[in-house]
């Protein structure tokens, strides 16, 4: 893409966000305090240097995201888990062996290297190893970890490619990495430990059946959340497209509704007589439909209609996940 200036309308310049592979590049803009929106195999990221306080801050701003919400780390190398967090008797070292690089974040004691705000003061930080090739490369060449957040603005559907990072955050960040569409689609599966419990904060790309695989105690979901900042960072409002959801199910009668204006997510099958449709797959596979999920929601968005109907997918596998976030996407508040 080539870089151009705009001038806009509130009489600044800035320069139109470019596009793509070029690591070294990535890697400088890291290292002076900037902005890099970076691929990993669940969604995009909005990264910084984690150990630069002002750095994290820009992603802040970028976001529009409120200041209690804090972000992931992110890191290359096994040895990094004991250098930015401390923990006492888990089985952790298998679990990250076994999951990592993957999508599966791991609630921790922080260390004192990890500033502030990046945990949004908890003592606790949030930290994976993502399984994309071009970040992983990228993180292997800096000297400190990079905090990511999802490169949409606060609130909004997660980006799950390079396009998408541009549609929204074009002039806000320095560079994006481009490194195609996400694999998996939807964010990590976030975890911590509870005493002698597992605890699952966030259903995400890691299917909780691969985790009760490894782990031989008790596992609890505990992804309740409303808008309180204490509870790990899960907004029950969130991945909101403009228009109205609302939750099509066998109550709803399709001919009640003008078909010019109403559209529907589906998960494997059309409904006759409407032409605004996203079908997540057609082979009714969860992997597929978790990949599209986010590329649905943009493109039902765009679409010229005021209502889009969503159905939930079967509660199983990465169907928990993909639920999970349609649910988000109905609340009201
Ligand atoms: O797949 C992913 O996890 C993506 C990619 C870019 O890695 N990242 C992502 O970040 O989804 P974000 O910020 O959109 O969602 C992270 C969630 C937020 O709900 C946040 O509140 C929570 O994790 N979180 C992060 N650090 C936390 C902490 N120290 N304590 C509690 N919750 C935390
Ligand atoms: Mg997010």
């Amino acid at each position: 893409m080539v870089r151009k200036e705009v001038l806009s309308t509130r009489n600044f310049k800035f320069m139109e966000t470019e596009i793509g592979t070029d690591i070294a590049k990535a890697k400088e803009i890291l290292e002076r305090g900037g902005l890099v929106a970076i691929p990993t195999e669940t969604v995009y990221g909005l990264a910084a240097n984690a150990l630069d306080p002002l750095a994290v801050a820009r992603i802040f701003e970028a976001k529009s995201r409120p200041a209690f919400d804090p972000l992931i780390v992110h890191i290359s190398k096994f040895k990094e888990l004991y250098k930015y967090t401390s923990y006492s008797d888990i089985q952790l070292s298998d679990i990250a062996n076994g999951f990592w690089p993957g999508p599966l974040t791991i609630l921790l004691p922080k260390s004192t290297r990890i500033p502030d705000i990046v945990t949004s003061g908890s003592d606790k930080v949030a930290i994976r190893m993502p399984a994309h090739p071009l970040t992983l490369k990228l993180l292997s060449l800096l000297d400190f970890p990079v905090a990511a957040p999802s490169a949409n603005p606060f609130g909004y559907v997660s980006p799950t490619t390079a396009g998408h990072v541009f549609d929204q955050l074009n002039g806000k960040v320095d560079y994006i990495l481009d490194g195609g569409p996400s694999r998996v689609g939807v964010e990590s599966t976030i975890i911590g430990f509870e005493g002698r419990d597992m605890v699952i904060y966030r259903k995400g790309g890691l299917e909780i059946e691969e985790l009760e695989g490894v782990f031989p105690g008790n596992i609890r979901i505990n992804d309740f959340s409303d808008s309180n900042p204490s509870a790990p960072g899960m907004l029950k409002k969130h991945y909101s497209p403009g228009k109205k959801v609302r939750l099509f199910n066998d109550e709803v009668k399709p001919e009640e509704f003008n078909s010019d204006k109403t559209g529907f997510l589906r998960y494997s099958s059309p409904i006759n007589g409407f032409s605004h449709q996203f079908i997540l797959s057609e082979n009714a596979d969860l992997k597929e439909a978790a990949a599209r999920l986010f590329e649905g929601l943009r493109y039902l968005d765009k679409q010229p209609i005021d209502t889009i109907f969503i159905e939930f997918v079967p509660e199983r596998g990465l169907g928990l996940a993909i639920n999970d976030r349609l649910r988000r996407t109905l609340a009201e508040e």
